[in-house]
C-alpha cells in the first residue's frame, strides 16, 4: 500500500508580518517546514508533495530533493492548494495524508494513526479532531444525532451556535486517493471569500453516503497552529520542552530545562550535565560526562567526552576529550582543542590546533596557529597573525615555554622545549632549545619623592 503525504504550504501567512515565507520561519533552530516533513515522513511510503506559492523560491530551496515541490499560483485556497498534487500523484499512491504546513508540532506517530484509522475505514476520509475550549480561529465539527460527522464549517461562517462547538478542525487527513481526486474537482467555490475550501470534502464524502473517521486527539499542546508570531513562541516551547526531555531521558542532566535551548538535531551523551541559560544550536555534538554551561552559546561544534565548557562561547570549533574551557573562552572557527587541553578566562582560538595538554589560562589569543603538546602560553600572548592584508601561521613546537605577554609576529616558527620571555616581541624563527629575550626594562633615572606620591593617585 503507497501513503504519500501532501504539505500545503503556498499560504501567505500574512499575520506573520514577516518577508520570511510562514514556513521558514525557525523553530527550535529549524524551518516550521522541517519539522512538518520529518513528521510526515514517519507515516508516509512515497516522498511527500510540498505545494508552494507565497515565496516559492525561497521554499523550493528549502525543500530541494526532500519533497516533491508543485506550484500553486493563484492561491485560491486549501481544496486549490490540493488539486495541485494531483498530476504527480494520480495513480501512484493509494492513501494521501493532507496536512497543513502551519501545524508543525504534529507528531509522527499521530500520523500513523491517522494512516492505520483509514486503512481500516469504508468510507474515504480519516480526519483529526480535538477537543479545546480557546478555538484558535478553527473550523468546527459538525455531528449528526448519530455522533457520525456531518461537516466542517469554518469560523467566519459559522452560527453563534456552531461557534460554540467546541470540537475543532485540526487539519490532518488521510484520504483514500481514488476518492479524493474527483472530490476534489467536485468542491465549489466558497461564495464568501472565492476559495476552494479542503474542509467541504468532508461534507461531499457524508452525501456520497459514506463514513467520515474522526478522531479525537487529546494532546492539545500537539495541535498548536501558527498563525502569528504569538503563537510562533507558544509552539517553541513546546519544541524546546520535548527536546529537553528526550534528552533527559536518554540520560543528560538539566538543572532547570525551561531555561536550556537546544535546537532539533543536536546531539548529548549520558551522564552530561547541561546548566541553565545555556544555548546549543546548530550541526552540534556532545559526548559523555560532560559539564556544559551555564550561561554558555555552543553553535555547529563537536564536544568530546568529559569536557567542561564553562560560561563560554564556541562557534565551529572541535573539543577532544578531557578539554576545560572557561569561563569566559572563545572558540572561533576551525578552533581545534584535543586532550586535556586547558583555556582559561578571556582566551580567544581561531583556526588553530591546540595539541594535547596545552595549557593557556589567561587573556591569549591564538591564530592560524598549531600549538605543541604541553607547551604553556602565558597570560597575555598574542599571535600576531594579520598583518593587515593577509593572515600568517605560527607554529609552536612541544614543551614550549612561551612568557607572558609575547608578541608573536607571524610567518613563525617556535622550536620545541624553547622559551620566550615576559614581553618578547618575536618576529623571526625560534630553533629548538632556545631562550629568546626582547626589551627587557631599563633603569632610566631614580625616583623622587613627587613621583612615589603619585602612586596610586592618579589625577
Ligand atoms: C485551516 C482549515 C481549518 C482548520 C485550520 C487548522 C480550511 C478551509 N480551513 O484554516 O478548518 O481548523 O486550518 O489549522 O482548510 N494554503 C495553501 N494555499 C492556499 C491557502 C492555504 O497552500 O490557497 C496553506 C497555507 O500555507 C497553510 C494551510 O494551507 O499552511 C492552511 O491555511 P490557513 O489559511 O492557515 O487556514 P486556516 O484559516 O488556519
Ligand atoms: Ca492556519
Amino acid at each position: 500500500m503507497k501513503v504519500t503525504a501532501v504539505l500545503l504550504a503556498a499560504g501567505q501567512g500574512t499575520r506573520m508580518k514577516s518577508n520570511l515565507p510562514k514556513v521558514l520561519h525557525p523553530l527550535a533552530g529549524k524551518p516550521m517546514l522541517w519539522h512538518s516533513l520529518k513528521a510526515i515522513n514517519q507515516a508516509s511510503t512515497e516522498k511527500p508533495v510540498v505545494v508552494v506559492g507565497h515565496g516559492a523560491e525561497q521554499v523550493k530551496e528549502f525543500v530541494g530533493e526532500s519533497a516533491i515541490s508543485v506550484i500553486q499560483e493563484p492561491q485560491l485556497g486549501t481544496g486549490h492548494a490540493a488539486m495541485q498534487a494531483e498530476p504527480v500523484l494520480k495513480g501512484n499512491a493509494d492513501y494521501v495524508i493532507i496536512t497543513y504546513a502551519d501545524m508543525p508540532l504534529l507528531r509522527g506517530e499521530t500520523f500513523q494513526q491517522l494512516v492505520e484509522t483509514q486503512k481500516k475505514n469504508s468510507g474515504p476520509i480519516s480526519m483529526l479532531t480535538v477537543i479545546a475550549e480557546d478555538p484558535r480561529g478553527f473550523g468546527r465539527i459538525v455531528r449528526k444525532e448519530d455522533g457520525t460527522v456531518a461537516a466542517i464549517v469554518e469560523e467566519y461562517v459559522a452560527t453563534a451556535e456552531q461557534k460554540a462547538i467546541k470540537e475543532l478542525n485540526v487539519g490532518a487527513y488521510c484520504f483514500s486517493a481514488d476518492w479524493l481526486w474527483d472530490a476534489l474537482a467536485r468542491v465549489q467555490k466558497n461564495p464568501r471569500k472565492g476559495e476552494y475550501y479542503l474542509t467541504d470534502t468532508i461534507e461531499l464524502a457524508v452525501k456520497d453516503g459514506l463514513p467520515v473517521q474522526a478522531l479525537i486527539h487529546d494532546d492539545l499542546l500537539e495541535t498548536i497552529g501558527i498563525n502569528t508570531r504569538v503563537h510562533l513562541a507558544e509552539a517553541e516551547a513546546v519544541v524546546r520542552q520535548r527536546i529537553n526531555r528526550d534528552l533527559m531521558l536518554a540520560g543528560v542532566t538539566m538543572i532547570d530545562p525551561a531555561s536550556t535551548y537546544i535546537e532539533a538535531g543536536v546531539t548529548v551523551g549520558q551522564d552530561t550535565v547541561v546548566m541553565p541559560n545555556t544555548y546549543i544550536q546548530g550541526e552540534t555534538t556532545i559526548g559523555e560526562g560532560c559539564e556544559i554551561g551555564p550561561n554558555t552559546h555552543i553553535r555547529n561544534s563537536r564536544i568530546g567526552n568529559r569536557c567542561k565548557v564553562f560560561m563560554s562561547v564556541m562557534e565551529g570549533a572541535r573539543l577532544e576529550d578531557d578539554v576545560d574551557m572557561g569561563p569566559f573562552a572563545r572558540l572561533r572557527k576551525g578552533a581545534h582543542l584535543m586532550d586535556h587541553v586547558h583555556m582559561g578566562n578571556f582566551g580567544e582560538v581561531k583556526d588553530s590546533t591546540l595539541r594535547p595538554g596545552v595549557k593557556m589560562g589567561h587573556f591569549s589569543y591564538i591564530g592560524n596557529a598549531t600549538v605543541g603538546a604541553n607547551t604553556n602560553i602565558g597570560a597575555g600572548t598574542i599571535t600576531c597573525n594579520y598583518d593587515g592584508q593577509k593572515k600568517h601561521p605560527t607554529e609552536i613546537g612541544e614543551d614550549v615555554f612561551i612568557g607572558s605577554d609575547s608578541m608573536l609576529v607571524a610567518p613563525l616558527k617556535i622550536g620545541d622545549r624553547s622559551r620566550t620571555g615576559a614581553g618578547a616581541v618575536v618576529t623571526k624563527d625560534v630553533p629548538e632549545d632556545t631562550l629568546v629575550v626582547g626589551m627587557p626594562a631599563r633603569a632610566i633615572r631614580k625616583l623622587e619623592k613627587r613621583d612615589s606620591d603619585r602612586v596610586g593617585h592618579p589625577s
